[in-house]
Parts: C-alpha cells; structure tokens; sequence
C-alpha cells in the first residue's frame, strides 16, 4: 500500500514521465533488454532515491526487468507529488516532499517491509538503516548499489570497520557518471540555475570558477562558450583529490583561461562559482574585496564552500530579494548578493532544476545495469567498482542514441596493441 500526497496528481505525473522517457535513450535501450530476457524476475528492489521523472523511468526499467519495486524519497524536500502519485499506480511508494524527520525514517522502514533483495541508495540511509535497525533482513540481501560520493564514503568507513554485511556497487565512481554528471551535467544546470535567479547577462562579465576539478572544468567552458571571461583559482598542494591543484591551474592555464589565487580573483570578479567540495573557500577575508553587486555561488559541497555565517557577521542587513537571491548589505554600504543561500544552485528550486534529463539517462543506465550485475553475481561484501564493460556499455550506448557507431579495431591492431616484441 503506497503512500503519496495525492493520488490525483497520477495524471499531470504521467505527463512528467512520458516527457522523461521519450528524452531517456540510454535507459530505453536497457528496458528493451530487460523486457526481452527479464533478468530480475523474482527480485525484490528497495530504492531510496530523489523521487522526480527521471528516476521514475530508473525504477520502470527495473520493473520492465521483472523485479518488484518499493521506493522512498533520498531528500524530504526533492519528491515531485505528481511523478510520486503515477508511479504509486504501477509500484510501492513511500514518499512526499515536505516529509518530517519521522515521516522520513517511517517511508524508508515501510521500504524494507517489502523484504528487498537489492538496495538501490542516494546517500546511505536505506543501507545504514539496514545495518542499524533491520538486522533481521540482511541475510535476505544480495546487494546494492549507491549514487553519490557521500554515500560512498559512508560505505568506504563501514567496510574499513568490517561493518559492512553485502555488497554495494560505488556507481558515484564510474567514470562515465564523473564524465556525464559532474561535467556536463553540473556545468549546464548550474549556468541555466544562475540565469534563472538573475536574467544577467553572462558574456562580458568577469566569471571565477573556484576549483578545476570535473565539475568546474565543465563550468569554465560553458562560461566561456556564453562569452564570459573566465578567471580560474586552484589551490597549492592536493585536496580531496588525486590530482594536484598545480597540475589543474597549469591544465587551465594551457586551455586558455587566467590563473589566479583567490584573494587576487575576489577583487576582479562579478559573478563567483564555487566546486571544490571544500569548506569556506569564499570567507570573511574576501568577502571585503569583492567588488559592489559581485554575485556568489556555489555547485559544489552542500552549503559549506562560501562562509555565509561569516558573511551574515559582516552585514549590516540582509534580505531575500527575490527567489534565490539573498542581498546583503556590509558595513560600508557595499551590496554582495549570493544565490540560494550557497546551497547547490543547480539543484535548489525554483531556479535550480537539477541536471538535465541525458545526464541522468547515463547515470541511471548504469545503476540499471549495476543492479543486473548484482543480480546475477555472488561478490564480496566490500565496495565494487562498476565492472568497466558496463561503463563502456553506457557510453556505447549513448552514443548509439546519437547514431554514433564505431569500428571494433581489426585483429592485427589488437595483435599490435598487446604486442611487445614489434617495435616498429
Ligand atoms: N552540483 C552538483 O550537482 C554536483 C555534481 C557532482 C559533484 N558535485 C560536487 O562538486 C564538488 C567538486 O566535484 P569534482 O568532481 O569537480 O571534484 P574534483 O576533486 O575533481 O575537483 C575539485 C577541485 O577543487 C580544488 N580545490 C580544493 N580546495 C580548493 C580551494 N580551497 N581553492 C581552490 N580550489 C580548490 C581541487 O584541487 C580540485 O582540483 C564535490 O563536492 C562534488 O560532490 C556537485
């Protein structure tokens, strides 16, 4: 028995789905494999995950596939009511956006009632709480997959302690979803998010992107692209990444881009973006520096990369001046305005509408194709790659949905290739 806000919102929900589904090819070529072969027959999935139209399309898949699915929202706020009440016609569902904490943790225990073979986690909660609470279940568990970085890191610190009882799929570390997700999909959604809040024009205004890493070489392009003029900072020394911080500003300055630390980049900047997943990137010894009316962002970890309790400090007003447009006001009279509180401002509504639909089409497929793999494999309870013939498939994949296909390489390339007595 679901529960959802309104059941008559299935119609408008159903619309929601179709647009996904006609714009989701990657998952549609998958859906026809499952449909064929049903690899997931008898399998009972649990998934805690945004629930909105793409997702959907993730979990009809599934079901295309044979399994039954019971789902929960990862986020209270992100459940789109309307996609909620469709899929309630097809499936279980547990989810409504403005959730209490309690509501929250009642829908991911009415999740686990349904006894689940495969877990499918946005962030943990669902895996922990099976972990915590729901011992009795585990031994029914095959296991899962997990979407983000967050939730991966939880994982890594649960198998470092023995703790972990099944295997999860890291789908956050295929390196098609750093490709499609953190690249493109967060420089798109992050560009439209910002012209959404502000209708400002872009080209010829000085942009700084904090942090070279996927996500901010995406954004530097797209800024570019729009005509704007690009300043890049990175940081000296290696931070939450195996790249070196000298390596991306050199990777910038070669691709065109000026190359400055931030304290010289706060005074020249209108408009700031951060993606470093570090905390207190933009703080309260820049915030004097910035130039009147600079425009502050952040697309990359939570609300933590522009200090904006130190900012609130120094003001001496701050109102909301429109929809995710906070101004305020220094002391000197200066007017510094951030957008959506410096939380994710590609995700936060209204502006914010989350990565665009072929983003999550390749995401997906692979959480699709992970849960398969799952399914048809004993492993180990630790934390797996992606097994890199699914990463490829996706990408194969997507590319075929763009009537893109490549040659396979002759045999006497492949010969060559794993050659080490031909030389010349
Ligand atoms: N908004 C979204 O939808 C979205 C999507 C994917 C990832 N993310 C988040 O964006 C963040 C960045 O992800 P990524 O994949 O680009 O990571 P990454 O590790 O590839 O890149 C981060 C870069 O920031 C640099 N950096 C760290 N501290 C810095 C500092 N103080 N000043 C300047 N540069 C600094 C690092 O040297 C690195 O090059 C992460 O928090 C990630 O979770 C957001």
């Amino acid at each position: 028995m679901s529960k959802v806000k309104d059941e008559k919102l299935a119609v408008k929900g159903e619309q929601e789905l179709e647009w996904a589904r006609i714009n989701m090819p990657v998952l549609a070529q998958i859906r026809d494999e499952f449909v064929k072969n049903k690899p997931l027959r008898n399998i009972r999935i649990a998934t805690c995950l945004h629930l909105e139209k793409k997702t959907g399309i993730l979990l009809e898949t599934l079901a295309a596939g044979g399994a039954s699915v019971a789902s929960c929202s990862c986020n209270p706020l992100t459940t789109d009511d309307k996609v909620a009440a469709a899929l309630a016609k097809k499936m279980e569902v547990f989810a409504w956006a403005g959730q209490n904490d309690k509501e929250y943790y009642e829908n991911i225990n009415h999740v686990l009632d349904t006894k689940p073979h495969i877990i499918i986690d946005d962030g943990c909660d669902l895996i922990f709480a099976l972990h915590k609470d729901r011992t009795e279940l585990l031994e029914n568990i095959k296991g899962g997959c997990e979407e983000t970085t967050t939730g991966v890191t939880r994982l890594k610190a649960m198998e470092r302690d023995k703790a972990l009882k099944f295997p999860v799929i890291a789908v956050n570390n295929a390196y098609s979803k750093f490709l499609f997700d953190n690249r493109f999909g967060t420089a798109e959604s992050t560009i439209n998010a910002i012209m959404v809040a502000t209708n400002k024009l872009l080209a010829g205004k000085t942009a700084v992107v904090v942090g070279y890493g996927w996500c901010g070489r995406g954004i530097a392009d797209r800024l570019k692209g729009l005509g704007a003029n690009v300043i890049v900072v990175e940081i000296a020394g290696t931070l939450g990444t195996d790249q070196s911080g000298f390596h991306r500003a050199l990777e910038a300055l070669y691709s065109g881009y000026r190359v400055m630390s931030i304290t010289e980049a706060a005074k020249y900047g209108d408009i700031f973006i951060t993606a470093t997943g570090n905390k207190h990137i933009i703080n309260s010894s820049h915030f004097p520096l910035l130039k009147n009316k600079a425009i502050l962002s952040n697309a990359g970890h939570f609300n933590v990369e522009i200090d904006i309790p130190a900012l609130k400090e120094m003001s001496k007003n701050a109102r909301e001046i429109k929809d995710n447009v906070t101004e305020y006001e220094l002391k000197d009279g200066k007017k510094i305005y951030v957008l959506s509180d410096g939380r994710l401002v590609n995700l936060a509504r209204p502006s914010g509408q989350g990565h665009p639909i072929e983003i999550m089409d390749g995401s997906f497929g692979i959480q699709a194709l992970s849960v398969k793999y799952v399914a048809e494999n004993k492993l180990q309870p630790n934390v797996h790659d992606v097994p890199r013939d699914i990463d490829e498939r996706i990408a194969e994949l997507a590319l075929l949905a763009q009537g893109v296909r490549l040659e396979k390489p002759t045999p006497e390339q492949v010969k060559y290739s794993q050659s080490w007595e031909e030389g010349t």
